[in-house]
């Protein structure tokens, strides 16, 4: 491999770009609309530090490992593990895992899109007013009229992944890179307020102890495997969104610094998700675990009765919609690439099929909150099937065959060359982590919810 290749797609224009773009991926709605709701379904604070084990020991070392393997190969995730597996003299079949990548973003982002087509509809009924004046109640009753609709549902996740094909039709410098520049940073400030607002409540003290205090009475087996799981979603990780955001990585960029910056960030802008919510659910009398529509049933309480709150609900609700299009983007951005690589397609067409392909996957979805919702397999909606077999399943598997590839099956001196650590001891602690902890971990946690431990 040589050290001037570069992607077909282009490239980003620095180092801040990319960094920019995987920080749009990780952060969106992994962070503000299921990390809360996950952590108040499993308890609280044990499911907290498990899942900040997780991003610590399994999922940064798998980021800096995805984002090597795709700026080495600079293909989509496909071809990245033909050519990588070949070039270390390795089994072909393990493109079989840039295959279950591809399959793995179709199926997220399915329901990705449904999901952020409630933000979407929720910036306008914050423009509307609905939620001025409101009480928890009423909150309540607007969000459980809004989703007992297929029509409505459907409008907006159509929207949204129209939204989404027409960024990704204009590639990596133009569409990718634009998109996600002053996003990131006003989400944050965003966030900050909100917390800031959270403090006036009386519950503060309640939701930031319920966050942090772990009671590990609490937490399950299926618990401990959607925290971990929760790692790798959140930093969009074992499915080579990361693997081809770093194809478009310039080869002089520290790929260890970069993933550290990009996954702290995404676990501060959990936390404070967490920290803004869970003080209003306990001021308002919720239930922590009341599933998907926490945020939706929260949040709104807090900009019907805040000075400004007409202004920061339309502005938030804003915020998270392209928090989660820099997300989605990346999602469909594998598929595109292995179109465009490997049949011949244009970037329009390939948007055109791989969109066309996940907006009807997302029927499924839509209908799980109404129509179907008493439909169920291994008692499980479609939109819970969906997000149990990508979150939990795939993308630990996913991540589980990377560490793997990148530990034991890459040669020592190339991943030391691309790695390029700022010494030797850091890349032992990759190598260990890698080889072992990360590999160790997942498997661990499968035996554990199968009952083997
Ligand atoms: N990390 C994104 C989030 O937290 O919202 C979701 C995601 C994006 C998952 C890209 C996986 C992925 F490949």
């Amino acid at each position: 491999m040589t050290d001037t290749k570069k992607s077909i797609h282009g490239e980003w224009s620095s180092r801040f770009a990319f960094i920019l773009a995987a920080t749009g991926s990780a952060v969106g709605l992994g962070n503000i609309w299921k990390f809360p709701y996950i952590t108040g379904e499993n308890g609280g604070g044990a499911f907290v530090i498990v899942y900040l084990l997780c991003v610590l020991l399994i999922g940064i070392p798998i980021m800096m490992a995805e984002t090597m393997l795709g700026r080495r190969s600079r293909q989509n995730p496909i071809n990245t593990m033909i050519t990588l597996a070949d070039e270390a003299g390795a089994d072909k079949n393990w493109h079989y895992l840039g295959w279950m990548g591809v399959a793995a973003g179709f199926l997220i982002l399915s329901y990705y899109s449904v999901i952020a087509g409630w933000a979407s509809a929720y910036v306008l009924k914050a423009f509307t007013g609905s939620f001025f004046g409101a009480d928890a109640t009423a909150i309540k009753v607007i969000f459980d009229d809004f989703v007992a609709s297929p029509v409505k549902l459907l409008f907006w996740h159509s929207l949204f992944m129209l939204a989404t094909m027409l960024i990704v039709v204009r590639g990596v410098n133009t569409g990718l890179e634009k998109a996600v520049r002053f996003l990131m940073p006003s989400l944050f400030v965003l966030l900050i307020l909100m917390v800031a607002y959270a403090m006036t409540t009386d519950s503060y003290d309640q939701g930031v102890k319920f966050l942090f205090t772990p009671d590990f009475s609490k937490l399950t087996a299926n618990g401990v495997l959607t925290a971990m799981g929760h790692a790798f979603f959140t930093l969009s990780l074992g499915m080579g969104a990361i693997m081809v955001y770093g194809s478009y990585l310039p080869k002089d960029v520290s790929i260890a610094k970069t993933v550290y910056l990009i996954a702290g960030t995404d676990t501060v802008v959990a936390l404070l998700a967490g920290i803004a919510i869970f003080p209003i659910v306990f001021a308002s009398g919720l239930e922590p675990a009341a599933g998907p529509g926490l945020i939706f049933q929260t949040l709104p309480i807090a900009f019907g009765n805040m000075t400004g709150g007409w202004f920061f609900g339309i502005l938030f609700f804003v915020m998270l919609v392209f928090a989660a299009l820099s997300s989605s983007i990346s999602l469909i951005e594998p598929a595109v690439a292995w179109l465009v690589e490997n049949k011949d397609m244009s970037r329009e067409q390939a948007c055109i099929w791989s969109g066309s392909v996940t907006w009807l996957l997302g029927f499924g979805t839509i209908f799980s909150f109404n129509v179907w919702s008493e439909f169920k397999i291994f008692d499980r909606t479609i939109f819970q099937l969906l997000d149990y077999l990508t979150a939990n399943l795939m993308l630990p598997i996913g991540g589980f065959c990377i560490a793997v590839f990148a530990g034991w099956i890459m040669k020592q001196q190339h991943t030391e060359h691309e790695l390029d650590m700022p010494n030797a001891l850091s890349y032992q602690v990759w190598k260990i982590l890698i080889c072992y902890v990360a590999p160790a971990a997942v498997f661990l946690v499968f035996l554990h919810v199968v009952g083997v431990l």
